[in-house]
């Protein structure tokens, strides 16, 4: 995608090969800055400190940190402890398990010697493939809205949370339709969740929509139910950090209460996903471990000043206890569909298994 008309990815290695270069998502939208990761640590903290988030890029900035690591030292020892560092990062996007091992997989039965450059590799050819589902995932949507476009009036979509382009090497996954409708000159408007507490809505996807030019309108979290009342919302599409085996849905957290709104309101409730995302080890979504986060999120609010500083306010008295959950699960059966970059799954086991039939096979032990 572009950032005022230059082509840019939120991460790509620098143009002499020497490090990885990434947007740093915490200061967006007020400022853009590009930050430059050198080693194992460097990465980690840019996950962990989310500077880059959402699953698929998550995996693909673990799968670089793995290359940034082996740089240093190529043992077995050290690409071990690499894995698990960046492992620890945050526990609830399967993605980043999914790098970590294709990378283990790939560079274990290696001489050392050849390790570094063929973790670079290997890196790059996770953030290629990202790019080419993601991609596919937008023409199957594309084809979803163009069914629900009407003479006269926007295909009204509501999206949660960050999953567009900044979330993934490019595209988005929940995006990707919307990008692809958008520029077949199909009208759409998308509202946008600001997700609290983090706002990767408001900040984020509204600053995606801003540069490509998409219509848009940022809403409070709690506003999709009502719109979805009155007949304001075609369609919802979301993104995913897991999705099991049976089609239960891991997100931002409040995407729960939207998909519930939407059943309510007999308005269909897609959720956008490479097939790295879906963790096939899980028979559903109620062992996926929800990442807790500092409760700072919910007692501050970051934003800019009439001055144009950023910084945190306070909107919670001392002394309140808060709670933090970043995640939450939505059952199968209030998923209409699952967009992968094969096509659309039912969300259930058969469904996402007649997309992906080499999984029943493993699962058989073949
Ligand atoms: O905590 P975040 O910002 O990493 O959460 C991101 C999301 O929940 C996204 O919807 C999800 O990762 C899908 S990204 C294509």
């Amino acid at each position: 995608m572009r950032v005022q008309g230059v082509p840019m990815r939120p991460i790509r290695v620098t143009q002499d090969g020497s490090a990885v270069e990434i947007i740093d998502q915490t200061r967006l939208p007020h400022d853009f800055a590009l930050v430059r990761l050198e080693t194992l640590e460097e990465a980690a903290l840019a996950i962990r400190a989310m500077l880059v988030r959402g699953a698929p890029l998550i995996g693909a900035t673990a799968a670089y940190g793995v290359w940034l690591a082996l740089r240093r030292e190529a043992s077995d020892v050290a690409l071990a402890k690499a894995c698990d560092v960046l492992a620890a990062t945050r526990p609830t996007a399967i993605n980043l398990r999914w790098a970590l091992e294709d990378m283990k997989s790939v560079l274990t039965p290696l001489p050392e010697a050849a390790r570094a450059a063929a973790a670079f590799e290997r890196a790059g050819h996770i953030a290629e493939e990202d790019v080419a589902m993601n991609h596919a995932i937008g023409r199957h949507g594309l084809g979803m809205i163009e069914k629900l476009a009407r003479p006269g009036r926007p295909v009204n979509i509501l999206t949660h949370c960050n999953a567009g382009w900044l979330a993934t090497v490019d595209w988005g996954t929940a995006t990707s339709p919307i990008y692809q409708a958008h520029d077949a000159g199909i009208p759409v408007h998308v509202w946008v969740d600001e997700t609290r507490p983090r706002n990767q809505g408001a900040s984020l996807t509204a600053w995606e929509m801003v540069n490509h030019g998409v219509p848009h309108t940022v809403i409070a979290d709690n506003a999709g139910g009502h719109l979805m009342q009155r007949g304001d919302v075609d369609m919802v599409i979301v993104g995913t950090d897991r999705t099991t085996a049976n089609g239960d849905v891991c997100n931002k957290i409040g995407t729960y209460l939207k998909a519930l709104a939407a059943r309510d309101n007999s308005v269909p409730f897609y959720v956008a996903l490479p097939s790295p995302t879906i963790d096939w080890s899980l028979p559903d979504g109620a062992a996926i471990p929800i990442e807790e986060r500092d409760g700072r999120e919910v007692t501050h609010i970051w934003g800019q000043s009439e001055e144009g500083s950023v910084l945190p306010v306070r909107i919670t008295p001392q002394g309140s206890a808060v709670a933090n959950p970043a995640f939450d699960v939505t059952p199968a059966r209030l998923v209409t569909g699952l967009i992968t970059e094969r096509g659309i799954a039912e969300a259930s086991t058969e469904g996402l298994l007649a997309l992906f039939p080499e999984r029943r096979l493993k699962a058989a032990g073949e």
